[in-house]
């Protein structure tokens, strides 16, 4: 048996601080990576006797055989698309997929997969993949599962820097003037981005003209937090997150566990706190800093935060 060279690849999570829902529909949105969680797919020589591509998908604790996978399977669509991208036939090899990214919660954990897989069966390729083509794969992948999204969780995951995102426009960096120190508070309820992303749909198709007015309010205060961001005044963004909250509730993307983690955050001297992705579940965010971040946090578990990721986001990353 050849002896081939190992290769791996990994892609940080990610927070949309601004900008959800309103983004699918042309408005700017703002996400930042998360490097405190991630995922790391890597691929090692082929064990004597396997035939095809194996999967171990650690985390799901399921040995997978590429071969056997249907077409929309989220593993067997990024590792298809990127061998064609590729012009090469699935190699066979173990492919080991990890992820501290949690699921479903508007953290970017299927982006971040796909990107992982694509620059670790790349690298192994000899051909390793840019982050721009790393973006594109897994924006394909995520048209499977998710129907229309906007780009932003692929963007942010592949080029792993705080993006100022529109859709269809190419990605615009995003400079802090300072670091930002943000809770994410997880509610453990896991949510589809799908239903809440359809149900806006419905409300928008309903009110076109009311829900376009939110949607605009809500492009609105993304431009005045870029600014703010890039100013580094740090003071503007909290009441912004709280404005961008109120704009979620009435597209009635928000849920009791987010409300409650919500109000724990902002009492406990936070100063300002959304949900953050998809809505209806998984994530909230809070603006802290290094004298409340340890109360805030405590306020977070004590109203049932089943997770709280403290993380410090930076110009290049963090
Ligand atoms: O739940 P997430 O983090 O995948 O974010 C979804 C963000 C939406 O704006 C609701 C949808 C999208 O595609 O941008």
């Amino acid at each position: 048996m050849p002896l081939l060279p190992a290769a791996s690849g990994q892609a940080p999570g990610k927070v949309i601080l601004f900008g959800e829902h309103a983004v699918v529909y042309g408005q700017p949105a703002i996400a930042v990576p998360v490097t405190d969680v991630q995922a790391i797919a890597e691929v090692e020589a082929s064990a004597p006797g396997q035939t095809g591509l194996l999967i171990d998908a650690r985390d799901l604790e399921q040995h997978l055989q590429f071969d056997d996978l249907p077409d929309d399977h989220p593993l067997a669509a990024a590792v298809r698309s990127t061998c064609r991208v590729l012009g090469i036939e699935a190699p066979t090899v173990r492919l080991t997929i990890r992820s501290t990214i949690p699921v479903a919660s508007g953290l970017g954990s299927g982006a971040a997969v796909t990107a992982a897989i694509a620059r670790a069966l790349s690298a192994y390729a000899g051909r390793p993949l840019d982050d721009a083509a790393v973006s594109e794969l897994a924006f394909e992948v995520e048209r499977i599962h998710h129907g229309t999204p906007s780009g932003i969780d692929n963007t942010v995951v592949a080029f792993g820097r705080p993006v100022y995102f529109v859709r269809g426009q190419p990605p615009e960096r995003l400079r802090l003037g300072g670091p930002l120190h943000i809770l994410i508070g997880d509610t453990g309820a896991s949510s589809p981005t799908k239903t809440a992303v359809s149900d806006v749909r419905r409300m928008w198709e309903r009110a076109p003209a009311q829900i376009e007015a939110v949607f605009r309010a809500i492009g609105e205060i993304v431009r005045q937090a870029r600014a703010a961001l890039e100013t580094g005044a740090v003071d503007r963004l909290g009441p912004l997150m709280n404005e961008n909250h109120a704009h979620l509730r009435t597209l009635e993307v928000s849920s009791p566990e987010l409300e409650r983690l919500i109000s724990a955050a902002v009492a406990a001297g936070a100063s300002g706190a959304k949900l953050s992705g998809g809505g209806r579940g998984g994530n909230m965010i809070a603006l802290a800093d290094s004298r409340n971040a340890e109360a805030v946090t405590a306020a977070l578990r004590q109203a049932g935060a089943v997770k709280v990721i403290s993380t410090v986001v930076h110009s290049e990353g963090n």
